[in-house]
This record gives structure tokens, C-alpha cells and sequence, in this order.
């Protein structure tokens, strides 16, 4: 026991000081990790600077368990452009160090978005200057990680049939000021700022069989056709995948979009995957099992599609999970949406997860 927990307490000291690459056995063998690493799969999960540099437990977990991260909101303009002339690269600098010392990939989010826009934004854009702050941006964000990145996520959530327009696009401020166009700008500055990495096109509410979703699914192929004839180049899409158990489950509609985005040679990523249970009743472990359930028959089906390559989850433990902010339960508890519960024991969903990642085929 005394050996075991000396053990336990060295790898903590190599893992957080960044020497993983040290360890007689890394990733550990029953890890999502090493599972997917074994299957050629990108794991990862979305991850807040302050909690790898304060946290050890926090930064144990992520490092034993994932091959991929991506910032939860320290790449979004907010937080790297807090003033027209001034970026503050430092907290997402923070996950390109933690990544580089445990041999994990990151993905940029996001470079243009109806969200997380700073203030300065609303009262100093105009549809005069739109293009060239947009372009200004990108140019700076792509081109100071440039060569660094698995992958962007160019352009977040522009498609919105409910706001009514012909073309299904949302009327975020960047559709105002620049018009359709502004998706095409966007892909071909992320292009030139960084030639590596994956362009993506990332977006939610594309899971279910339902009317909306359908004709949401239905929108992001005309856009990636569109791009494609026009000869903007775009690699991806990320079906973000924030789902809800005890509601109808995602099926067939989404399995054939991904086959027919596999036809226009695009790989598909699972960008943000989680599970409320807001919609359950019970007792937690009861409510776990169900959460598990929906981990384990949703990624079954993605994972057996070729052209999906990642899956990310949408933090690591429900400590963080921003699902308590915006879509709290009735009864006041804790939503347990993700692999690791508040004290990082692993769930249901895990296993789940790990089982699914397994059932992957190698060739
Ligand atoms: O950092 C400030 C803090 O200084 C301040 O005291 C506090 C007071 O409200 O706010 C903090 O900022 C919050 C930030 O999260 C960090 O916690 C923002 O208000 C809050 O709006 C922000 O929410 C994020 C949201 O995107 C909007 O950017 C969530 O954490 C994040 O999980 C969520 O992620 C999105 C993806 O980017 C896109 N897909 C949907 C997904 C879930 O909404």
C-alpha cells in the first residue's frame, strides 16, 4: 500500500512537472487515453488555464486522460482581445505549455462567433472597419499559434433556420455588418494565418431526428457544398454534441450527414460532447447509469464511422461543468454531465466512453 501511494505521489510530481514523458509507463494502460492512442483516436476534453496551473488533481486527471484540450473560453475574442489594440495571449499560452509537456494536441476555439465578444466590439464595429477587424484578428490569433494546432474551429454556431432567413443563417452581428460573406473571409484568413491546421466548422442542436435539428443538419451541408464550389477550404465539422438524457436519442439523421460529409472528404469532430440530466429523476447513481447509457449508444454509432476522428467532452470533471450556470436541475442538485464526478472518481459515463473508444475498428 506504502509503495503504491509513493508511486501514486511521483507520478502527480512528474506529471505536473511536466515530465511525462519520463514515466516508466504513460499513459497509464486504463486510461481513455492509452485506450484511444491504441485506436489512432484523438481524446480530449475542454480545459481552463487557472485549474491545470492551481489544481493538481485537476491537472493529473487531464494529463493521464487526454490527448487532446481545448480552452473552454481562454480563445474566444474575449479573453485574447480585451481592447481593440491589445491581446492577452498568456492564459491560453498556459494550455499550449501543458500540452507540449504531455504530448497532447489543442484546438483553437473559436476565431469568429456571435459570443464572448468583448465590449469594445458593439461600440466600435462598424459595417466600415467589420472586415478588417474580423481579418486583424484572425491574422494575429491563427498567426501566433501558427503550425502549433490540431485544428480551428473558424467559424462557431452561424446557422439558425429559427431566425428566419432564406439562407438558414443566424443574424449574429457579423452577419449584419459583413453579410453571408463573412464566413468565407473568415475560412480564407484562418487559411492563410495558419496552413496546418484542420478548419472547422463547428455547431450545435445537430444530434436529434427532430424537424428543427433535420433542417439544421440539412443547412450545415448546403454551407460546406457552398464553401467548397466557391474553393474555400474547410476540413471538418464539429457536431458540438451537448445532449440530454431522457429525450429522444440521435440516430440515423446524423449518422448519414456524417457519411455524406465523409463523401466530400471531411473529417467529423465531437467537439463538446456532455450529457445533462436535468430531464431525470431518481437518486445520482440511478441518473448516472442513464447518463452512461446515452455516452455508450451515441459514441458506438459515431465512433463506427471512419471520418470521425475526435471526441472531445466539454470539461473533464462536474465539478466545473458550465451546465450548474446555464441549465440547472429543478431540485437544486448538481447536474453530473461528464466522465469524472466533483471528487474525480471516474463514472459511468467513463467506462462508457472507454468501451465505445474500444469498439472503434483499427483498420
Ligand atoms: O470570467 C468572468 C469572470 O471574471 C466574471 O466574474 C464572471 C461573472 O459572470 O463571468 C466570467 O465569465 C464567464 C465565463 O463563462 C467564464 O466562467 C461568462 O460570464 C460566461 O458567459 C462564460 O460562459 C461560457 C459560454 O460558453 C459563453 O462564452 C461557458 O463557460 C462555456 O462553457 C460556454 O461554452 C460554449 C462553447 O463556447 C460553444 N458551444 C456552447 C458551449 C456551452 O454554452
Amino acid at each position: 500500500m506504502r509503495e503504491r501511494l509513493a508511486r501514486r505521489e511521483f507520478v502527480r510530481g512528474a506529471l505536473c512537472a511536466g515530465m511525462a514523458r519520463m514515466l516508466p509507463s504513460f499513459p497509464p494502460p486504463d486510461t481513455l487515453r492509452a485506450h484511444a492512442e491504441a485506436r489512432g483516436l484523438l481524446v480530449g476534453c475542454a480545459v481552463v488555464p487557472e485549474k491545470l496551473r492551481g489544481e493538481p488533481i485537476y491537472a493529473e486527471t487531464v494529463a493521464e486522460q487526454e490527448n487532446l484540450l481545448v480552452a473552454e473560453n481562454a480563445m474566444k475574442w474575449q479573453a485574447l482581445h480585451p481592447a481593440p489594440h491589445r491581446y492577452d495571449f498568456a492564459p491560453a499560452d498556459t494550455i499550449l505549455a501543458f500540452a507540449d509537456a504531455h504530448q497532447q494536441r489543442v484546438r483553437g476555439h473559436n476565431l469568429c462567433w456571435h459570443q464572448a465578444l468583448p465590449d469594445w466590439f458593439h461600440s466600435m464595429v462598424t459595417k466600415d472597419n467589420a472586415k478588417q477587424v474580423l481579418t486583424e484578428h484572425i491574422c494575429t490569433v491563427a498567426g501566433h499559434y501558427a503550425g502549433r494546432l490540431h485544428s480551428w474551429d473558424v467559424v462557431n454556431e452561424a446557422i439558425e433556420p429559427k431566425d428566419g432567413r432564406p439562407d438558414g443563417l443566424r443574424k449574429s452581428p457579423w452577419l449584419m455588418l459583413l453579410g453571408p460573406e463573412y464566413i468565407d473571409i473568415a475560412f480564407r484568413t484562418a487559411r492563410r494565418a495558419d496552413p496546418k491546421a484542420l478548419l472547422t466548422y463547428n455547431d450545435y442542436g445537430i444530434e436529434l431526428d427532430t424537424p428543427e435539428q433535420t433542417e439544421k443538419r440539412r443547412r450545415v451541408l448546403d454551407l460546406v457544398r457552398g464553401m467548397k464550389k466557391r474553393g474555400v477550404s474547410i476540413d471538418a465539422v464539429g457536431v458540438q454534441s451537448h445532449l440530454t438524457a431522457g429525450e429522444q436519442r440521435p440516430g440515423n439523421g446524423l449518422r448519414d450527414f456524417v457519411r455524406e460529409l465523409r463523401k466530400m472528404d471531411m473529417q467529423v469532430f465531437i467537439t463538446e460532447l456532455d450529457v445533462s440530466d436535468h430531464k431525470l429523476q431518481g437518486a445520482p447513481a440511478e441518473r448516472d447509469k442513464l447518463v452512461g447509457s446515452l455516452y455508450g449508444d451515441y459514441l458506438r454509432m459515431m465512433l463506427a464511422e471512419p471520418n470521425v476522428t475526435a471526441v472531445l467532452t466539454w470539461g473533464i470533471t462536474d465539478k466545473y461543468t458550465w451546465l450548474n450556470h446555464e441549465h440547472g436541475r429543478s431540485d437544486g442538485q448538481p447536474q453530473r454531465p461528464l466522465p469524472f464526478d466533483a471528487e474525480y472518481h471516474p463514472m459511468p459515463a467513463f467506462y462508457a466512453m472507454r468501451e465505445a473508444i474500444d469498439a472503434r475498428r483499427t483498420t
